[in-house]
């Protein structure tokens, strides 16, 4: 999704920003442009081009230089890719120049309004319209012609404007989409996500909805779109700047499934209570009085999230027998449900800023619900909005298919579990049971990740599968959606998930030798009927593929995972599914980190 980012300062801007913006492509984008002006300059100097950043850096003249400027990666809504399309958006006179991210719902009104008005269109974009508004505000200040402009949109944004005539500062202003400052030395940094910014600064000022902040090289404030005042106390940020790198990978996917020891080491860290054989999350705001009042809860999510949430809800059903259930964050926000106020409602977000989770937790809580957050980006919309949660502590994931996140967020809901159960009926023992199997995760993830040659083969014959069916039974199901979610995303080989129980229903008509299955196969107590499921499929000569805790006879191959406790071995089964979606992408030659069409975080709806 669009990126935003902006300095202030004493160094040469351009190089600055191109940078930011290559920090900002991994949420995807499909054109990008920059603006500049120094204190000494007259006017504004832009680029725009459509593509790559490198494409954009390849337009930019060798004389251009300047101290101050905002640049922009964009992903069309309004408009098809283009240059013209491309932002910033300068008025009609070339003084006002505006980035924006987010989408504003009133922009056909107001551009025929401003059309009838005289002003003409350069570009198809809804942003366009925010320019004309600022340009044609009638105030002295930079901030109340911008403040004027925005009393007439309706929608999310989240924006920078910079102005020829008072180029000694940016001024920004959030509704719905990030907006971060950063601090420096004597200059001043703006993006719309810190990834453009850490390499700089870690101190950081993150704005609230309805706030806007006027950035000299030397100082910052920040008020409402009202005009009062805001105080904003800067916080540092926790991610290290070469978290963004690659690391010696030659992709960020191979090199988030190869943190995974790591980051599921952090998650746990400092949690675990042993006396009481639970655990604390510091942030969750719930007593045990509280936690026993739950009668129901319910997670909400996107995407891969969504299936770390189904696999948290058997997990809080089995541990602490409370009935919950996941639904897609984008389907709940609009069907009206019924908010319950004994139901916990968790929002799960690995980015905390997915517009449909965002707009879910809206809705909950102006109907009065608790809601929690799962979230992996500190501060960020989820984790502010939420009433409470717990941070999976995953560190930044820059491939657009999530892996590391997502198994952080299944052992986060692990803990949220055992911590629920512990405090209802799951006994000291099964949770000494639970907190052994934990912590041998991070062991059996290395262990599990050494098997990456042998998936590296048995990948290079599915990269000649034109589908592929995965089958999963109860706790194998989520997996099976997951890795199906991972092999169609990055390899774009058509792959449909189903319950294994649903085989006779229907996808057994499918089958034949040119369909490949990839059977969840856990040693629990549902074996014999998994097995009864690949007899069934082999008897029609399908080819399988078993994920299963010891070799399966009827499969072709078997990929063997270590066993561990049965409510935890979801949490493994799908590590060597994501290394064969991306050996299986990586024999097609795809673009592994930037699957076409797909963004990082899904800011608009
Ligand atoms: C997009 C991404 C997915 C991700 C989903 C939810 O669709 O392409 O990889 O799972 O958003 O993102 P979130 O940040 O809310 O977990």
């Amino acid at each position: 999704m669009c990126g935003i980012v902006g300095y202030i300062g004493k160094r040469d801007v351009a190089p600055l920003l191109l940078e930011g913006l290559q920090r900002l492509e991994y949420r995807g984008y499909d054109s990008a442009g920059v603006v500049i002006t120094s204190p000494k300059a007259t006017g504004l100097k832009m680029v725009k081009a459509k593509g790559r950043v490198r494409d954009l850096e390849a337009r930019v003249p060798k004389r251009f230089t300047g101290t101050t400027g905002i640049a922009h990666t964009r992903w069309a809504t309004h408009g098809a890719p283009s240059d013209e399309n491309a932002h910033p958006h300068l008025d009609a006179a070339g003084k006002v120049a505006v980035v924006h991210n987010g989408i504003i719902d009133n922009a056909s009104e107001l551009r025929a309004k401003l059309t009838a008005e005289g002003v003409e269109f350069l570009s198809e974009t809804d942003t366009e319209v925010i320019t004309h508004l600022i340009a044609r505000a009638d105030a002295e200040k930079l901030e109340d012609r911008v403040r004027e402009a925005l009393r007439h949109i309706e929608g999310t944004y989240g924006i920078a404007v910079l102005h020829a005539d008072f180029n000694d500062r940016i001024v920004v202003a959030r509704n719905g989409s990030p907006v971060v400052l950063g601090i420096g030395e004597k200059e001043m940094f703006v993006a719309s996500d810190v990834a453009a910014l850490v390499s700089h600064t870690r101190q950081v000022v993150t704005l609230d909805d309805g706030e806007m902040a006027t950035i000299k090289a030397d100082d910052y404030r920040t008020y409402t779109t009202e005009g009062s005042r805001t105080t904003a106390s800067p916080t540092t940020v926790e991610w290290e700047a070469e978290s963004y790198d690659m690391g010696g990978h030659d992709t960020y996917m191979h090199k988030e499934i190869f943190e995974q020891a790591d980051a599921v080491d952090r998650v746990l860290r400092g949690r675990i209570d042993d006396r009481f054989s639970t655990v604390h999350l510091g942030g969750l705001n719930l007593d045990a009085h509280d936690a026993r009042k739950v009668r129901r809860v319910k997670i909400l999510g996107c995407g891969t999230s969504y299936h770390a949430g189904m696999i948290g809800a058997q997990m809080i059903e089995e541990l602490a027998r409370i009935p919950a259930d996941a639904e897609p964050a984008s389907e709940f926000r609009y069907r009206n449900a019924v908010v319950d106020p004994d139901t916990l409602y968790v929002a799960v977000s690995q980015s905390g800023e997915t517009y449909d989770v965002l707009a879910a937790v809206q809705e909950l809580k102006r109907k009065g619900a608790r809601v929690f957050g799962v979230v992996n980006v500190v501060g960020s919309a989820i984790a502010r909005e939420a009433d409470a949660g717990v941070y999976v502590h995953a560190g930044p994931e820059v491939c657009v298919v999530s892996t590391k996140c997502f198994t952080n967020t299944t052992v986060a809901f692990a803990l949220l579990a055992l911590h629920l159960g512990r405090i209802r009926d799951l006994s000291v023992s099964d949770g000494k049971r639970i907190i052994a199997g934990l912590r041998q995760l991070p062991a059996q993830i290395e262990e599990m990740l050494e098997r990456e040659d042998e998936i590296k083969k048995l990948a290079q014959e599915f990269a000649e599968a034109k589908s592929m069916l995965f089958i999963g039974r109860v706790r194998g199901y989520p997996v099976a959606r997951e890795a199906s979610l991972k092999l169609k995303e990055v390899s774009y080989i058509h792959a449909e998930a189903y319950p294994a129980s649903e085989l006779k229903h229907g996808p057994l008509a499918l089958i034949e030798p040119a369909l490949p299955t990839v059977a969840i196969v856990p040693d629990d107590d549902l074996l014999e009927k998994n097995r009864a499921a690949l007899e069934e499929i082999k008897a029609r000569s399908g080819k399988i593929l078993a994920v299963a805790h010891r070799e399966q006879e009827k499969a072709d191959h078997t990929i063997v995972v270590p066993k561990n406790e049965n409510e935890l071995d979801p949490i493994l089964m799908g590590i060597p599914l994501q290394l064969l979606a991306y050996h299986t992408a990586l024999a097609l030659g795809r673009d592994i980190d930037k699957p076409r069409n797909l963004a990082k975080s899904v800011t608009v709806e």
